[in-house]
């Protein structure tokens, strides 16, 4: 702990989103309550309403409560942490609003100050440009943006064009709250502190790898913004590809920012554009119709929001392809949805079949090994391998076993990915957080993906809420002569 060292002022704008109260509160106030976070530092909520302090605090107090979970709670700790906590009313879009922040950042001009924009998109440049024009950005300040940056790259670039009139590209960190979770960082644990791995990790010895992020969830409220967005911007552009580059990049020389994120990029810059014939036969996209899940029915997802017509994927499935040397016809199976039957995300890496097998014929085939690494709700790592079934038949009988590489248990908390990166950017840390180049390159690969949906070169397909998705991504995956880890 080096409390000492974190003094910041931390600014949400956005401050009373339900990110803001979903993830950011709860991350602060653990880091603050295990002592991460300066209790001289202080978290300023940006918002539109007229409120008093007293007033903030009671809101943070119940939404804590909400959503923290059962037992972290502690009111005495919040009572030190309400302390910290001050709000002030802004009109995002009016500079001369901001006069009241300057006042307050004011009293303390060479901290730290961290500006979380939890905001839409468009207000990025605004807020920038107006913390410039009050000379609030200091060479001790930085900015985080979350996602999603843009609905394409123009936008995307737009976007970063004006952010970066502001900012040094150095102190922008370009959130993606994957890479913060803990699960998703031993991804490279895994990769590069065991050797076993190293001369298997290649086309000569892998298959194909399988993404997968399922969510039982909805769009939880979120529909104005989902709505314009669908699975493949709001999840395959960022979170699948960042799991995809950390399984397929190279070895860093380093864990530093630029090393690891030079050798990520490298990966995107090599994903393969898909052709129209390629977004007809290696892309699905679909909507989830009313369903069950839990036993529970659930509407479809235009059911009750008053709008008939959405072309809106809440389901998108693409193999993707690296052009490089390691992964030369090696597919990456990526897929996402909402409403599914379970929340299950998952890596799963298949093997390569053995080159002759002496057990054909005799007792069950072999299957192929694989790696699988599940990532939520339960956090595991398994390697399936073929054994002999212990007995004296003639014919000797193979059967898989999971050998489980799982990390001794632990009975501490597990941070959540919004903590790890929240001190990351305190501590000026930027290694989890996306380069420019990372984000573009990422929506170049996209791009092409959405304009061929918008172009309907594939129909949007259904599927019914709490199914396994579309019959259509199954083909996909068959006519390849594959399988999906979890239908076989
Ligand atoms: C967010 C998406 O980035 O990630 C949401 O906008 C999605 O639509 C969420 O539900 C999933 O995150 P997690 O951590 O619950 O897997």
């Amino acid at each position: 702990m080096s409390e000492i060292e974190n003094l910041c002022d931390i600014t949400i704008f956005g401050g009373h989103g339900d990110l803001a109260f979903r993830k950011l509160m709860p991350a602060l106030y653990h880091l603050f309550r295990d002592g991460y976070l300066n209790h001289q530092s202080r978290i300023l909520t940006v918002t539109r309403r007229e409120m008093s302090n007293e007033e903030h605090i009671e809101l943070v107090r119940v939404k804590l409560i909400e959503f923290l979970k059962e037992g972290e709670f502690d009111a005495k700790r919040f009572e030190e942490f309400a302390d910290r906590l001050l709000v002030v009313k802004v009109d995002l879009g009016d500079e001369e609003s901001y006069a009241g922040l300057k006042k307050i950042l004011d009293e303390h001009p060479s901290r730290d100050r961290v500006n979380y924009l939890s905001t839409a998109p468009d207000f990025f440049g605004a807020i920038c440009k107006a913390l410039s024009r009050w000379e609030l950005i200091t060479p001790q300040s930085r900015v985080v943006l979350e996602k999603p940056i843009g609905r394409d790259l123009i936008s995307s670039r737009a976007i970063n064009v004006e952010v970066l009139k502001y900012f040094e590209e150095s102190a922008v960190y370009r959130i993606d709250h994957y890479l913060g979770k803990d699960t998703v960082q031993n991804i490279m644990a895994l990769r590069f502190s065991n050797r076993i791995f190293m001369p298997l990790w290649d086309a000569s010895n892998i298959d194909h790898v399988q993404i997968t992020v399922a969510e039982s969830v909805g769009v939880e409220g979120r529909w104005g913004y989902y709505d314009d967005y669908g699975a493949m911007r709001d999840m395959i552009q960022n979170h699948l590809l960042q799991l995809l580059c950390l399984v397929a990049m190279e070895p860093p020389c380093s864990l530093d920012a630029d090393s690891v994120r030079d050798e990520k990029v490298k990966v995107l810059k090599s994903l393969r554009p898909l052709t129209p014939t390629d977004i007809e036969l290696k892309t699905v996209r679909a909507q989830y119709a009313k369903g069950s899940i839990d036993g529970e029915s659930v509407p479809g997802y235009k059911e009750g929001t008053g709008v008939e017509m959405s072309n809106t994927e809440t389901f998108a499935a693409i193999r993707a392809d690296i052009d490089n040397w390691r992964w030369n016809g090696v597919p990456f199976y990526l897929r996402s949805g909402k409403r599914l039957r379970r929340r299950n995300s998952e890596i799963v890496i298949i093997f390569k079949s053995v080159p002759h097998s002496i057990f054909a014929n005799k007792g069950r085939c072999i299957s192929q090994n694989a790696l699988v690494i599940s990532l939520q709700p339960n956090e595991s790592i398994e390697l399936k391998l073929m054994n002999k079934i212990p007995g004296l038949t003639e014919q000797m009988h193979l059967q898989q076993v999971d050998l489980e590489l799982n990390a001794p248990l632990n009975t501490e908390r597990k941070p959540e990915a919004y903590e790890r990166l929240m001190l990351d950017v305190i501590r000026s840390n930027p290694t989890l957080f996306m380069r420019l180049d990372e984000v573009e390159a990422a929506w170049r690969w996209a791009d092409v993906v959405l304009e061929g949906w918008a172009d309907n070169i594939v129909q949007m397909k259904s599927y019914g809420a709490g199914s396994d998705g579309p019959g259509a991504a199954i083909a996909m995956i068959e006519r390849d002569g594959r399988s999906w880890y979890d239908e076989r």
